[in-house]
C-alpha cells in the first residue's frame, strides 16, 4: 500500500432529525467510523463529519404535531443522536445540521451557480394539496386504495402489497395523512436541476473508480432510462431554506442535505483553521470520500456530483454503498422486538459487542448484512472473550505477581512474532479497502495461533516447576506481544477495550506502525477485565424492551402517521383475529413506573379478577384522571415478564402520539368483564 500521506474528507449519511438511531443506521456509523480510524492511525489527515439532515415536510409536521418549532425539534433530536454516537464510539470530528448558516451560504452559492450557468429551468406542475392543511402533499402523505389491486390504504408513489408504483393522481379514494381531507389538484411553478446537461460528465464520472462495480452497473439503468429533470423546489409551507429571488420557494430537502455535508466540514474548518478551498475546490488532491446506503445512490452518484461539478467544487473520489441490516433472517420488526434504537442496545449491552461483529460481517459490497442473535452471541463470546482477551488474561498473572511486571528482555519465538509482525500489510490492505470480515478471520486466526503456543508451552505447569523463572517470563512475554500486536489490528473495531489494553501494558496510544516493533524488556501494569461475555438475557431483556417501545409508539400510531415509520405486522387470518379476547376493564389505579419514559402501571378489574398492565401511555394521561374509567383490553394476552415487572393485558389506545394518545372508552353503561364484539 502506498506510504503517501493522504488528506481524507470522510462521511456518513445524514439522519433524519426527526427520528433515533437504530442498528440500521448504525452499520453505516460504525462501517465508517472504522475506517476513519485506520487512515488515522496509518497517519493520514482525515476528517469525519456528519450533521443532522434537518429540513423537509416530516420535521415540520412532526414539530407541529408536538406544538414545538421545527427548531426546538431538531435541536432536541441533534443532542439524543450525538449521545448514541459517542456511546458507540461513532467519534466526528465535527457534528453540525443542515439548518445553518454555512448550509445556507452552500446552497445559495451551488444554486447560483447553476442557475447562472442555465442550468435551472422552471414550469408549472400540478401537484396533490390538502385544501384544509393549505399545504402541497408529498407522495408519502396521500393514501388510498391501489390502482393496479386494490389493496386499502397505500402510499401516494407505490403499493406495499402488489409492488406497484405510480402517481399519487391514479391513487383512488385519496385522503391526505395529514389532515384526512380528500386532495385537490392544485397548480404550481416549481424549479428544476437540468441533470441531463450532465449527462456526458457523469458518464465518464461513474466510470471512473469512484464507486463500487455493481453500483456502476446499477447507474447504466438509469441512464438507459433517461437522465430526467430534478424538481428541486417545494412551496411553503416548508421548512427549509427560501430559494433567492423566489418568495415562497424552498429548496427540496434533498438538494441541500449532501451539501450538509460540506456545511459541517466548513463549520469545522472555521473553528480549527482549516482551508476550506484548498479542501473542496474543484482541483483539490483532498479526497472526499462519502459512506451511503444502497437505496440513496441515485442522490449520491448522480445529482451531487453534477451539481458540485457545476458550481466548481471538487466531486466525490469514492462513494461506497453498503446493504440494509435484517435481524435473524427478516426486516427489523417492531413487532418482534428487532426494531431496535441505539439506545435501547446501550441499556442492555456493550457497544463494542456490535462493532465487531458488524466488522466480523461487513465486505466491500452492497449485500445485506443480517444480525443474526445467536450467531451474535456465540461469535462475541468465542472470539473477543475465548481467543483475544483470553490471551492476556493467561499470562497477565505470572508476569504480575511473580516478575512483578517485567517483561522479558528477549522474544522467546521469533518466527512465530514474525507472522504476527507479517501480518500487517494484509490487515490493513483489508481495512483499507472495507474488506471487515476479511481483516477480522486474519486477526482470529492469529489470536488461534497465539492460544496455541500459550497450551503448548503451558505456562501454569512451567509455573510450578523450579528453576524455570526465565523460561516462564519468557512465554508470558511472548503471549502478551501477539496480544499487543491483536491489539493494534483490533483497534478500529474495538477503541475502547484496546485503550484499556495500552493502560494495562502500559504504552501510549497505538499506531500501525508500532507492528513492526515489540514490547520487551518493559514493565506493565495489572490486568483487568477487558471485556465481559455477552449474556443470552440481555439480549432477550433487548428484545423485550423493543417490543415496549412498541406498546408506547406503536398503539399510539394506530391509523395515523406513514406507514413507512410503522410498517404493517404479518398478515393474520380471522382465525386469529378471532383468538383475540377483547373486554372491558375499570381502571381502578394508575401509577408512575420509576425508570419507564412511556409507561403507567396500571391495575385493571376484569369483572371479578384484576389484572396488572404496563402501558405506554404516560405521554398523554396523568394517573389521577385515569382511575376509575372503563377501557378495552386484550384479556388473554400470555403475560410478559417487562423490565418493571409481569404486564398481563394490554390496553388499547390510537391516536398520533405525544399527548393526542386516547385509551379506548366504552360506553360508561358497561361492565367490567364485559366481552367487546
Ligand atoms: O436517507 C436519509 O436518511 C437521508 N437523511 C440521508 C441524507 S444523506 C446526505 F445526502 F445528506
Ligand atoms: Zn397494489
Amino acid at each position: 500500500m502506498s506510504k503517501k500521506q493522504r488528506q481524507i474528507l470522510v462521511t456518513s449519511a445524514l439522519p433524519y432529525a426527526n427520528g433515533p438511531i437504530h442498528i440500521g443506521h448504525l452499520v453505516e456509523y460504525i462501517q465508517t467510523d472504522i475506517w476513519v480510524r485506520f487512515q488515522k492511525m496509518q497517519g493520514h489527515t482525515c476528517y469525519f463529519v456528519c450533521a443532522d439532515d434537518a429540513h423537509g415536510t416530516p420535521i415540520m409536521l412532526r414539530a407541529q404535531k408536538e406544538d414545538i418549532t421545527p427548531e426546538a425539534l431538531i435541536e432536541r433530536i441533534g443532542k439524543e443522536h450525538q449521545a448514541d454516537f459517542k456511546e458507540f464510539s461513532v467519534t466526528f470530528d465535527n457534528f453540525h445540521s443542515t439548518h445553518s448558516d454555512e448550509n445556507q451560504w452552500l446552497a445559495n452559492t451551488i444554486y447560483e451557480a447553476l442557475n447562472n450557468n442555465g442550468h435551472i429551468t422552471r414550469r408549472t406542475i400540478k401537484q396533490a394539496y390538502d385544501p384544509e392543511k393549505e399545504m402541497f402533499l408529498p407522495d408519502r402523505f396521500i393514501r388510498g386504495e391501489c390502482p393496479n389491486c386494490g389493496a386499502p390504504d397505500q402510499y401516494g408513489d407505490s403499493c406495499e402489497s402488489c409492488g406497484a408504483t405510480y402517481s399519487p393522481v391514479d391513487l383512488k379514494n385519496p385522503v391526505s395523512a395529514v389532515s384526512g381531507a380528500t386532495p385537490i389538484e392544485k397548480e404550481s411553478e416549481h424549479y428544476f436541476f437540468k441533470l441531463k446537461d450532465f449527462e456526458s460528465m457523469l458518464l465518464d464520472w461513474t466510470r471512473a473508480g469512484h464507486l463500487q462495480p455493481e453500483v456502476t452497473n446499477k447507474l447504466d439503468e438509469w441512464f438507459e432510462a433517461g437522465l430526467q429533470e430534478w424538481d428541486i423546489s417545494r412551496d411553503e409551507p416548508y421548512f427549509g431554506f427560501e430559494i433567492p429571488n423566489a418568495p415562497g420557494k424552498y429548496f427540496y430537502v434533498w438538494l441541500d442535505a449532501p451539501m450538509g455535508y460540506l456545511a459541517s466540514f466548513k463549520n469545522l474548518c472555521e473553528k480549527n483553521g482549516l482551508d476550506f478551498d484548498q479542501w473542496c475546490k474543484a482541483d483539490s488532491d483532498a479526497e472526499m470520500v462519502h459512506f451511503i446506503g444502497k437505496d440513496i445512490i441515485y442522490f449520491h452518484a448522480l445529482f451531487w456530483p453534477a451539481m458540485l461539478h457545476g458550481s466548481g467544487f471538487k466531486t466525490p473520489s469514492s462513494i461506497y454503498a453498503h446493504g440494509f441490516l435484517t435481524v435473524d433472517g427478516q426486516k427489523m420488526s417492531k413487532s418482534r422486538g428487532t426494531f431496535i434504537t441505539a439506545r435501547t442496545y446501550l441499556d442492555h449491552l456493550d457497544p463494542e459487542y456490535l462493532r465487531y461483529y458488524f466488522a466480523a460481517k461487513l465486505g466491500s459490497g452492497v449485500d445485506d448484512i443480517d444480525l443474526n442473535l445467536d450467531d451474535f452471541l456465540l461469535r462475541v463470546n468465542s472470539d473477543l472473550v475465548g481467543k483475544v482477551v483470553n490471551i492476556a488474561s493467561r499470562c497477565a498473572g505470572f508476569i504480575k505477581k511473580r516478575f512483578a511486571g517485567q517483561l522479558s528482555k528477549t522474544i522467546h519465538d521469533e518466527a512465530l512474532l514474525k507472522i504476527f509482525i507479517d501480518a500487517d500489510e494484509s490487515i490493513a490492505e483489508a481495512y483499507d479497502s472495507r474488506e471487515y470480515s476479511r481483516a477480522m478471520r486474519e486477526i482470529m486466526s492469529l489470536a488461534d495461533k497465539a492460544n496455541q503456543y500459550i497450551d503448548e508451552h503451558k505456562p501454569w505447569i512451567i509455573a510450578k516447576e523450579d528453576g524455570k523463572d526465565e523460561e516462564l517470563q519468557a512465554i508470558c512475554s511472548m503471549g502478551l506481544n501477539c496480544f499487543r500486536l491483536l491489539m493494534i489490528y483490533l483497534k478500529p473495531v474495538l477503541p475502547v477495550m484496546v485503550e484499556k489494553s495500552e493502560a494495562f501494558l502500559n504504552i501510549e496510544p497505538l499506531q500501525w506502525r508500532d507492528a513492526q516493533s515489540t514490547l520487551t524488556d518493559h514493565k506493565i501494569n495489572s490486568f483487568k477485565p477487558l471485556l465481559t461475555r455477552v449474556e443470552k438475557e440481555k439480549i432477550d431483556a433487548m428484545i423485550e424492551d423493543s417490543k415496549e417501545n412498541l406498546e408506547a409508539n406503536g398503539t399510539a400510531t394506530v391509523n395515523s402517521g406513514p406507514l413507512a415509520d410503522n410498517p404493517l405486522a404479518d398478515e393474520i387470518t380471522i382465525d386469529d383475529f378471532m383468538k383475540v379476547d377483547l373486554r372491558i376493564a375499570r381502571i381502578i389505579k394508575a401509577e408512575h413506573v420509576d425508570g419507564a419514559d412511556k409507561l403507567l402501571q396500571l391495575t385493571l378489574d376484569l369483572g371479578g379478577e384484576t389484572r396488572n398492565v404496563f402501558a405506554g401511555i404516560k405521554s398523554a394521561y396523568s394517573p389521577k384522571e385515569l382511575e376509575g374509567r372503563l377501557t378495552v383490553m386484550v384479556a388473554n394476552l400470555a403475560p410478559r415478564k417487562m423490565r418493571f415487572g409481569l404486564s398481563e393485558g394490554m390496553v388499547l389506545a390510537a391516536g398520533p402520539g405525544g399527548k393526542d394518545i386516547y385509551i379506548l372508552n366504552p360506553d360508561q353503561g358497561a361492565t367490567p368483564g364485559m366481552k367487546v364484539k
